[in-house]
C-alpha cells in the first residue's frame, strides 16, 4: 500500500487514503502487540517448525524479515541441535524458537541445549508435555509454548505453567488433530485470555492473519506458505510440487483398519501414498493369517513412513518421499523472498483495515479509527 505524493492536488486526493493506511498500521500494530511482545519481534507471525525444512537459514530468513522463526528439531541429537542453534545465530541477531517432539527419548537433554544457548522459547510438539518438561524451562525463565488440541487441554496447559498455547487446525500440513482451525478458533480463543493464544493451519493470506487476530489471537503460525521462500533449502523439486498442487491435493493420510491406528498426517498424495494403502492391507493380511502378530504389524506400518519427509526435501523423491503439505498449498504459486511473504501478509491485512478506515460514510479518519480501537 505504498502510495506516491506528487503534487499538491494529488496529496488532497490522498490525504484520506494516506490517513487510511496510517491508521491500518497503527490498529495491527495494537492486534498483534501482545504476540509481537511476547516474541520480541515486529510481526507476530511464527514460522511453524518443518522437520528438514525449518533449519538455520529459513529460521534466520524469518526472524530477520521481523517474524519469528522456529528451529524444527526432528530427530536431531543434542548435539545437532547444539550446532544447529549456534549457527542460526551467527545468521540473526533476532530472537528465535526451538520446536522439540515431546516423544523424544532424549527430551529433557535437548531442552538443556536450548537452555544452555539461552533461547528465549521453547515449543513443545507432538503430544502432551510432561510437568517436569514445562517446570524445567520455566525455572529457567525461558517460554514454554505448548499445543491445545482443545479447551480442555488448552486449560490443563495453563495450570501445567504453559506460557502460551499454539492451536492448529486440521488444514495445516503434518502431523494434525480431526479438528479446523476455524472451529478451534472458535472454540479456545474466547476463552484463553490468561496468555497469548497463536493460530496455525490454512493461513497463506493477510486476510485471514487479520480474521483470527481480530478473534483475539495474539499471532499466527504458517508453515506451508514458508516452504517455497527462496532462503528454505528444500530440494527444487519438493518446492515445485508445491507450485504446481492445489488445496485438495493435501490429503490426510487414511487408516484402513481400527486395529491398526495410523497418526493422520496432511500431505501431497503421490505414489507414496498409494502404497501405503496398498502396505497396510498386505499387512493386515497377514496378520488375518496369523503370518505376523498384530504388535508386528502395527511397527511395520509405523515404519512405512520413515526417512520419508527427509526424502522428499533434501533428496528431491517426491514420488517415494512424504510431501507434507497443508491445503494452502494452493496459494503458494511461486518462489518468493521470506521478507516477501511476510510483507506480503502484512499489505493484505493492512488493506482491508484501511479499506474499512476509507469507507466510514462521512465521518473523519480520526474518529472513526478511534472509534475502532476503541
Ligand atoms: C513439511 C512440514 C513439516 C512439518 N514438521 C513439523 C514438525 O517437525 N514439528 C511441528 O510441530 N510441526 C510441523 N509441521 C507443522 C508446522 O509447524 C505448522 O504448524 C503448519 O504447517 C501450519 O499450518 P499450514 O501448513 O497450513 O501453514 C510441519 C509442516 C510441514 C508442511
Amino acid at each position: 500500500m505504498q502510495l506516491q505524493r506528487t503534487d499538491g492536488q494529488a496529496d488532497r486526493k490522498l490525504g484520506p487514503a494516506v490517513g487510511a493506511n496510517a491508521a491500518a498500521r497503527r490498529q495491527l500494530a495494537s492486534l498483534w502487540q501482545r504476540g509481537c511482545e511476547f516474541f520480541g519481534c515486529e510481526r507476530a507471525i511464527m514460522g511453524g517448525a518443518m522437520t528438514w525444512v525449518s533449519e538455520r537459514n529459513l529460521v534466520a530468513a524469518i526472524s530477520n524479515s521481523g517474524g519469528f522463526g522456529v528451529i524444527a528439531s526432528g530427530a536431531m541429537t543434542p548435539e545437532l541441535l547444539d550446532a544447529e542453534i549456534a549457527a542460526t545465530m551467527a545468521l540473526t541477531q533476532r530472537p528465535f524458537g526451538v520446536n522439540l517432539i515431546t516423544m523424544h527419548p532424549r527430551l529433557m537433554e535437548l531442552i538443556e541445549v536450548c537452555l544452555a544457548r539461552r533461547v528465549g522459547h521453547v515449543v513443545l510438539a507432538g503430544g502432551l508435555p510432561t510437568g517436569p518438561a514445562i517446570q524445567r524451562i520455566n525455572a529457567a525463565g525461558v517460554k514454554a509454548m505448548c499445543f491445545a488440541p482443545a479447551l480442555v487441554i488448552a486449560k490443563k496447559l495453563l495450570r501445567m505453567g504453559a506460557d502460551a498455547i499454539v492451536i492448529e487446525g486440521s488444514e495445516a500440513g503434518g502431523h494434525i488433530g480431526p479438528v479446523s482451525t476455524s472451529v478451534l478458533a472458535q472454540e479456545i480463543l474466547p476463552h484463553i485470555r490468561e496468555v497469548p493464544v497463536f493460530v496455525a493451519g490454512g493461513i497463506a493470506r493477510g486476510e485471514a492473519m487479520l480474521a483470527y487476530l481480530e478473534m483475539g489471537a495474539a499471532g499466527v503460525q504458517l508453515g506451508t506458505r514458508f516452504v517455497c521462500a527462496i532462503e528454505s533449502i528444500a530440494h527444487p523439486r519438493f518446492k515445485q510440487a508445491f507450485i504446481r498442487a492445489g488445496a485438495r491435493d493435501a490429503v490426510t493420510s487414511m487408516q484402513l483398519d481400527p486395529r491398526f491406528p495410523v497418526i493422520p498426517v496432511r500431505a501431497l498424495a503421490n505414489d507414496a501414498t498409494k502404497r501405503f494403502l496398498a502396505f497396510q492391507r498386505e499387512v493386515i493380511d497377514r496378520v488375518n493369517r496369523e503370518e505376523v502378530t498384530q504388535k508386528e504389524a502395527q511397527l511395520e506400518i509405523e515404519h512405512f513412513w520413515a526417512g520419508a519427509l527427509r526424502r522428499a526435501v533434501i533428496d528431491g523423491d517426491v514420488e517415494s518421499g512424504s510431501l507434507m503439505a497443508g491445503q494452502s498449498v494452493g496459494m503458494v504459486t511461486c518462489e518468493q523472498t521470506t521478507a516477501e511473504i511476510l510483507d506480503d501478509l502484512v499489505a493484505q491485512a493492512e488493506a482491508v483495515l484501511a479499506s474499512r478506515f476509507a469507507t466510514e460514510a462521512g465521518r473523519p479518519i480520526a474518529d472513526s479509527a478511534a472509534e475502532m480501537r476503541g
